[in-house]
C-alpha cells in the first residue's frame, strides 16, 4: 500500500454545497490539484466523493482529508462516523483524518477520542492521522498521548492577518506539518495594497502572492475556490517565487486577526 505525502497545494471545499461541490472537485483534479480536502460538518463528502470517483484520476494519485466533527468524539461515534465519511467519499481510506476541534473544555478526555484516532489509522481507515485548531497546550498533551512521530498534520488558520507563528514553531519543533486555512482571509487579503503591490511587481495575482508566501513558510496550503480561472491562478502559485524582501513585507501584515473563532474554539495562544 503506497503512503503518500501531502501535496503542499490543495483545493478547500468548505462552503460549497451540492452540484457546486462537485463541480469545484472535478474542475481542481482537471487543472492539476492532487489534494481535496473535505470534512463530515461541510456536508459535502457525497459530492466529493463522487467527483473523484467520477474522474479518471486513479485513488493512489489523490491526496483526501477529512475531519471528525466534534459530536462523533467519543468512543461510540467516532469510528462509526469514520465509516460513514468513507461510505459517501467512495473511498476505503482517506490519507488524512483530522480532528477537526478538540473537545471544547475537554468534555470528552483527549486520551479517548485521540484513541479512536489511532484505532482508525490501525484498521485502514486512514492513512495519517492529525488534529485541527490545537493550540500549543494540546499540541503537547495530543505528542504526550499518540505514538510517536504519528501525528501528520495541525491544520490552522494561517493568512497574512493572522500569521499563527507561535504554533507554527512548535509544530516545527515538534515535526508536525502544519496545513494554513483560510489562506485570503475569505477574499479580504486579496484586497490589501501591500499584497496588491507585491503581485504588481511580479507581474501576477494577490491570490498567487498569497499563496506563495504559505508555501515559501513551508505551509500547506487549502485554497477553496468555485471558478475554475481562479483554480488554474492558485494551482499556478507554485511557480512564482517571491523575493526575502517580499516575505518580510507580507510578515509585517500580521495583526492576529483571526476569521474563524466560533464559541467552542479553545484558549488561543
Ligand atoms: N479546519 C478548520 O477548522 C477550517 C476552517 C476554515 C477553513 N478550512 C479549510 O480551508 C479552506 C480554505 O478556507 P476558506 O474556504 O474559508 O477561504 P479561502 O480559501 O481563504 O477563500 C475562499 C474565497 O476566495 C476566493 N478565491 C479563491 N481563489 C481566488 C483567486 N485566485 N482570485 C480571487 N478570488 C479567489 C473564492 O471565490 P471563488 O469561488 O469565486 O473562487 C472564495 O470566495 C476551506 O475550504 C476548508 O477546506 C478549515
Amino acid at each position: 500500500m503506497i503512503i503518500k505525502d501531502i501535496p503542499a497545494l490543495g483545493l478547500g471545499t468548505f462552503r460549497l454545497q451540492g452540484e457546486q461541490a462537485y463541480q469545484a472537485v472535478t474542475d481542481a483534479l482537471d487543472v492539476g490539484f492532487r489534494h481535496i480536502d473535505t470534512a463530515q460538518i461541510y456536508d459535502n463528502e457525497s459530492e466529493v466523493g463522487q467527483a473523484l470517483v467520477d474522474s479518471e484520476v486513479p485513488r493512489e494519485e489523490y491526496f483526501l482529508t477529512t475531519k471528525v466533527w466534534r459530536t462523533h468524539l467519543n468512543r461510540t461515534g467516532f469510528i462509526p462516523s469514520v465509516k460513514e465519511s468513507l461510505e459517501k467519499l467512495g473511498t476505503d481510506y482517506v490519507d488524512l483524518l483530522l480532528i477537526h476541534w478538540p473537545s471544547p473544555e475537554d468534555k470528552t478526555p483527549m486520551d479517548e477520542y485521540l484513541g479512536e484516532l489511532v484505532k482508525a489509522k490501525e484498521m485502514g481507515l486512514t492513512k495519517h492521522i492529525g488534529v485541527s485548531n490545537f493550540t500549543i497546550a494540546q499540541l503537547k498533551e495530543a505528542l504526550h498521548i499518540l505514538p510517536s512521530g504519528s501525528l501528520y498534520v495541525n491544520q490552522i488558520e494561517v493568512q497574512p492577518f493572522m500569521q499563527n507563528r507561535e504554533v507554527r514553531a512548535f509544530c516545527a519543533t515538534n515535526d508536525v506539518k502544519v496545513t494554513g486555512y483560510n489562506p485570503f482571509y475569505v477574499g479580504e487579503v486579496l484586497k490589501d495594497e501591500v499584497i496588491l503591490a507585491i503581485a504588481k511587481k511580479h507581474n501576477t495575482s494577490a491570490a498567487q502572492v498569497a499563496l506563495a508566501w504559505q508555501l515559501q513558510s513551508g505551509l500547506i496550503t487549502i485554497p477553496a475556490s468555485t471558478n475554475i480561472e481562479h483554480m488554474r491562478d492558485n494551482f499556478n502559485s507554485t511557480r512564482l517565487t517571491l523575493a526575502s524582501d517580499d516575505l518580510v513585507a507580507i510578515g509585517k501584515l500580521d495583526r492576529g486577526d483571526r476569521k474563524i473563532d466560533p464559541s467552542f474554539a479553545p484558549d488561543w495562544d
